[in-house]
């Protein structure tokens, strides 16, 4: 009757066994010396090779291979919060199809899932994603990292390294990859790339809470001193259960991840591995040294190596002219400079639509970074066909390039080819100013960056005209000239780039430089630029900022009038200048600063030269010095604007390339 009721206990509790084993594994023990059987979840391109190699990634790049053993482990006991001690070791290889690059190596992993959704390839091992790969803890994910390339995102130390990775990739200890010998504890280097087998232990004592790492060769005895030894309590990071496996992934480089054997215990060490059993992993293939071989692939090979240095000669010559610069014996003193051009293009991946940031009325512009400095760069590329004056206009980019002052972009260098300048500048994050006042953008610029950014040029254009050691006339102000830093102070850009236009033209020939409806009457008939031309551009575009319009509308209503400047005078002569203001503001602004531009606006891009004020005078009136002397706004015409249209307007034809100038000069005004 006992005995009846014992073996029926006995058998209840076996099926309870029983069925829990089917979630999950108590006291879990396995060891595969090589993976004949399959008792494993295999996601990715992972897959076990016909001589029982677990094998995680093939020669596919960016891929992910993982492998987990096919039920969840029991960590937890219910009774207590802490998690057991467990132990693994398993050996590994690393096979790159280049000899010096790995790309990116294996991690052991505990994981609540056996697929882990969304993680991505390459430096995220098949772990994490840019979401969760800063370490939250709700991850739950522990894993230690051999990787083979350094990722300066997760702060690695080397392309050679092992870590400990507690839900994220950012280790919390790492350390190049080596052991300490058993016989005087000198630290010995290991190549994870070089294709042989590697053993790696990973302990953790859950008493003690100490997670211990050893590796070594397979040669090797198990090093008594582990290589890292971190005191961590795991409790909370590893759940009740968890799949424990292997995860690995390729980036842009070829490379095969192997796991030959690996055995793993619960509350106990591993049991070792059969060494001498495990599968061999292939190795790249050897250059063989018999002789007959020589003689049957030699010739072949010879003519193959012939045409390829034939072809590498003719590589080599177009690489020459592609990158073909010009310099002059003039040019030396200008070393420091000038750029190669390879570098620039390089630094522009070739000059790419990608890397464009935008077409100008000089060229067009291109995003890059400089490789020795890190310092990002807009490279703009002039076509320019004259040679005429290049001698004296270098000479000046190169002093240009000496100007450094809070609100102009900085020249870093130039470089030259033939029918070809380009320019190297600071690049600005925030773009051209026209494209924030006049794009219909979503967010509207507010007041209190547009006085502070026409605040800022100003200044910038008093050091140009009074402040350096010799003046610069800037020659196009406007908007789009004017780049944004970080925080939207303005910059003003292409000083002085106007010129090269000047000094390549015929003398024969009034051509004159500037932008359209920025032009001063006296520079329209004499085509002679100054310091008080300069100023009338400045007053346009302090108009065009306060209006958020450009100086000349196209597409101008019945309601406006085609010139900014007359617009604003004639709200100016009703007494109703505010009218005059963007729209687009809504009305927030200071009345008396909004009042202030427009009417300093007006006043600088006043017709007559003598009328204007400085910029020195500009630049105290918009900082509020009550000592300036009243300004007048008298003899005021606009009709003073009627330009001689003999003269030259070739930059029309760059700048408004659909734009009539002179029909609209004739109609009417
Ligand atoms: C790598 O594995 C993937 C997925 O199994 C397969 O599509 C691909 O052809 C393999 N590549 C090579 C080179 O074996
Ligand atoms: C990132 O990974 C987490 C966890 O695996 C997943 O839930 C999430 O959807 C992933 N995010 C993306 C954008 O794939
Ligand atoms: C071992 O590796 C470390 C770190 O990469 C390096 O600093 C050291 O020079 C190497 N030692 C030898 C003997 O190669
Ligand atoms: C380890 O963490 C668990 C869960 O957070 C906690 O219950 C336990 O007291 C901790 N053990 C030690 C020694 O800090």
């Amino acid at each position: 009757m006992v005995v009846a009721m014992l073996s029926k206990l006995l058998l209840y509790f076996l099926l309870i066994k029983l069925t829990s084993s089917s979630s999950s594994v108590d006291g879990l023990d396995f060891i595969y010396n090589g993976f004949r059987c399959l008792n494993l979840i295999r996601n990715g391109v992972a897959e076990i090779t016909s001589d029982g190699l677990l094998r995680l990634t093939n020669n596919s790049l960016h891929q992910i291979g993982r492998a987990f053993y096919s039920v969840p482990v029991r960590f937890k006991s219910k009774s207590n919060g802490d998690i057991f001690s467990f132990s693994t070791t398993f050996v590994f290889a690393i096979v790159p199809e280049d000899p010096k690059l790995g790309g990116h190596g294996i991690a052991f992993v505990i994981s609540p899932s056996n697929d882990l959704p969304g993680a991505l390839p390459s430096q995220y091992l098949g772990l994490f994603n840019l979401t969760n790969v800063n370490g939250n803890s709700s991850n739950h994910i522990v894993a230690v990292e051999f990787d083979t390339l350094i990722s300066p995102e997760f702060e690695d130390i080397d392309n050679n390294h092992v870590g400990i990775d507690i839900n994220g990739l950012r280790s919390t200890n790492s350390s190049p990859a080596s052991y300490f010998t058993n016989k005087n504890g000198e630290s010995k280097n290991i190549s994870f790339i070089s294709g042989k087998p590697i053993q790696a232990w990973i302990e953790y004592d859950s008493v003690e809470k100490q997670l211990n790492v050893t590796i070594s060769p397979i040669d090797v005895l198990k090093p008594n001193q582990p290589l890292l030894s971190t005191s961590i309590n795991l409790s909370s990071d590893i759940l009740d259960e968890m799949y424990v496996g292997f995860s690995s992934s390729t980036g842009s480089v070829v490379t095969s991840h192997y796991i030959l054997g690996w055995s793993f215990k619960i509350n106990g060490p591993a049991r070792p591995l059969n060494l001498s059993a495990l599968p061999i992993p292939p190795q790249r293939p050897h250059h063989s040294e018999k002789k007959w071989m020589i003689l049957e692939i030699g010739l072949p090979l010879f003519i193959v190596f012939v045409l390829m240095a034939i072809s590498i000669g003719v590589y080599e010559l177009r690489r020459k002219i592609k990158f073909a610069e010009i310099l002059e014996d003039w040019e030396l003193e200008y070393g420091p400079q000038r750029f190669s051009y390879k570098d620039l293009f390089m630094t522009t991946k070739g000059f790419s639509e990608k890397a464009l940031l935008g077409v100008g009325g000089f060229g067009r512009v291109y995003r890059g970074v400089l490789p020795t400095s890190g310092i990002e760069v807009a490279v703009k590329k002039i076509s320019h066909e004259s040679r005429q004056g290049m001698k004296e206009f270098i000479a000046e980019i190169a002093s240009i390039g000496r100007i450094r002052h809070k609100n102009l972009v900085r020249l870093l260098g130039y470089c030259r080819r033939k029918g070809e300048l380009l320019l190297v500048y600071d690049f600005m994050p925030n773009g051209s100013l026209d494209k924030m006042i006049f794009d219909h953008s979503e967010s509207v610029l507010q007041w209190k960056n547009r006085f502070q950014i026409i605040k800022g040029v100003a200044s910038g254009l008093l050091y140009l005209h009074e402040d350096w050691v010799q003046v610069v006339l800037h020659r196009d102000i406007k908007a789009s000239n004017v780049l944004l830093d970080h925080d939207l102070n303005g910059m003003l850009g292409d000083f002085g780039l106007a010129r090269l236009y000047d000094h390549g033209t015929d003398p024969q020939t009034t051509h004159m430089v500037g932008t359209f409806g920025y032009i001063a009457p006296e520079l329209a008939r004499t085509g002679k630029a100054t310091t008080s031309t300069d100023v009338f551009a400045f007053g346009v575009f302090m108009l065009e900022v306060a209006c958020g319009r450009r100086p000349i509308s196209l597409t101008a209503t019945l309601v406006e009038e085609p010139i900014l400047i007359d617009q604003v005078l004639e709200r100016l002569k009703r007494e109703a200048i505010l009218e005059a203001a963007d729209p687009k503001l809504g009305g927030d602004y200071v009345v008396e600063e909004m009042e202030l531009v427009l009417k300093v606006g007006l006043l600088c891009s006043h017709p007559l030269a003598a009328s204007r004020p400085t910029i020195r005078q500009v630049v105290q009136i918009l900082e509020g010095d009550d000592s300036v002397p009243e300004l007048s706004l008298d003899n005021f015409n606009s009709n003073e604007y009627a330009v001689d249209h003999d003269e030259g307007f070739d930059d029309l034809v760059i700048l408004f390339p659909s734009f009539d100038a002179q029909s609209l000069l004739s109609g009417g005004r």
